[in-house]
């Protein structure tokens, strides 16, 4: 099966946004991934509840949030208030994982949890079923247009174990470094999601539908 294509609007106009939404929306993006950083957790900058509220409007696809900023309990009503579809998490983030999930899917939103370069899967097994989203980053979170990490290979095929084990239909997402020639090695680990910044924005809406086309035919 064909993977899902998450768009960062990371690698989008930021003086256009909303159009840049409705643009990757037109072109076969299936969810909109959403970087949110707070110069703390990691070190840049990006956007706030405010930024996706306001684009709420712009495109009816799932808005994938990926939550780069600590502490994130105190955030997490604003981003499902904004319209947030699935919160993501790093375990670092917060000093109570489980509760933060609890609270994710309290607000009726699902729930994600995302394993940097540097963490172990073991750090999400006592929350896998609590999740409807694991995020495997490729890259080490903060920035878009960094190289693919081949080293997180091993650890998505583990992810993959992990998640066939529970006998639920949870997606396994992959951010950073996404190209048509790394999303086939990504689906071949056992994929199904894939977020790409770069490969999705390079040439200007124009090339949209072609960018993400060519990430769906390289993994399915
Ligand atoms: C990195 C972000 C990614 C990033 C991906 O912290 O989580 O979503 O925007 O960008 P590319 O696809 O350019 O690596
Ligand atoms: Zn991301």
């Amino acid at each position: 099966m064909a993977p899902i294509i998450s768009p960062s609007i990371l690698s989008a106009d930021f003086a256009t946004l909303g159009a840049e939404v409705a643009a990757i929306d037109a072109a076969g993006a299936d969810f909109i991934h959403v970087d949110v950083m707070d110069g703390h957790f990691v070190p840049n900058l990006t956007i706030g509840p405010g930024v996706v509220k306001a684009l709420r409007p712009h495109s009816a696809k799932p808005f994938d949030v990926h939550l780069m900023i600590s502490p994130v309990d105190p955030y997490l009503k604003a981003f499902a208030d904004a319209g947030a579809n699935i919160l993501s998490v790093h375990p670092e983030a917060g000093p109570h994982l489980h509760r933060t999930l609890q609270t994710i899917a309290g607000f009726g939103v699902t729930p994600g949890v995302v394993l940097n370069p540097g963490t172990p899967v073991a750090a999400i097994e006592p929350v896998l079923d609590l999740v409807g989203l694991v995020l495997v980053m490729t890259v080490n979170p903060g920035f878009g247009g960094q190289s693919f990490l081949e080293s997180q290979l091993p650890k998505m095929e583990a992810v993959r174990r992990l998640i066939d084990a529970t006998g639920r239909d949870i997606h396994l997402e992959v951010d950073g470094g996404v190209n048509p020639q790394t999303a086939q090695q990504c689906v071949n680990a056992g994929a199904t999601a894939l977020v790409a910044g770069t490969a999705v924005f390079k040439g200007g809406p124009s090339a949209y539908a072609d960018n993400i086309a060519a990430l769906k035919s390289a993994g399915s």
